[in-house]
């Protein structure tokens, strides 16, 4: 039997530096991001795709901006001037929005020492009709949920810049389909 096709790659610039790939398993989308506000506006945009039980994995090094990230994407959702916290001590921190909008849970889970620890910081309560952001996602073992958008964060050409690379399962084809440009 001849193998199976994984997919078929479909490839357009985004931006300036952009990338999309699609294949019948997952879609994945590279960005440059030339500098911190770049960060916060690709965060804003995912924001303004998120809804209710999708969790977002933020991966990369320490000083990558994965909590950058997280103030960008909690401040789409709020008034804009949220303090946001790095959760590095509390683990958990938890933003209400007015106007029936969804929690945002922000882990930031280097700290935990076993992956069921998480169950006493409420993720099973989180993950019935809140969005998770989670920082060292890796921790969660085989506790990570798989339907899920994984932004992985990593150095870009100056100490201002970053690549990020987002790889999203089925619920999320659609939605990086969109930041391509029409
Ligand atoms: N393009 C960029 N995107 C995100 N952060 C950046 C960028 N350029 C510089 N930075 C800086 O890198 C640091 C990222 O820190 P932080 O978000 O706490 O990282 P992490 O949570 O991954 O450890 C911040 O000091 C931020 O100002
Ligand atoms: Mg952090």
């Amino acid at each position: 039997m001849p193998a199976q096709p994984r997919g078929v790659a479909t490839a357009g610039p985004i931006g300036l530096n952009g990338r999309v790939t699609a294949t019948s398993a997952d879609t994945a989308v590279s960005l440059d991001l030339a500098t911190e506000s770049d960060t916060l506006a690709l965060a804003a945009r995912l924001a303004s795709l998120a809804k209710a039980g999708d969790v977002i994995a933020l991966r990369g090094e320490l000083g990558s901006g994965k909590t950058s990230f997280a103030r960008g994407f909690i401040r789409a959702f709020g008034r804009g001037d949220e303090e946001v916290p790095s959760p590095t001590f509390t683990l958990v921190e938890v933003y209400e929005f007015p106007e029936g909008a969804p929690e945002v849970w922000h882990f930031d889970l280097y700290r935990l020492t076993k992956s069921e620890d998480v169950y006493e910081l409420g993720f099973e309560e989180a993950i019935g009709g809140a969005i998770l952001l989670i920082e060292w996602p890796e921790r969660l073992g085989p506790l990570l949920p798989r339907e899920r958008l994984d932004v992985e964060l990593s150095a870009g050409s100056s100490p201002g810049a970053r690549r990020v690379r987002l790889r999203g399962s089925r619920g999320w084809a659609r939605r990086l389909a969109g930041l391509a440009p029409q």
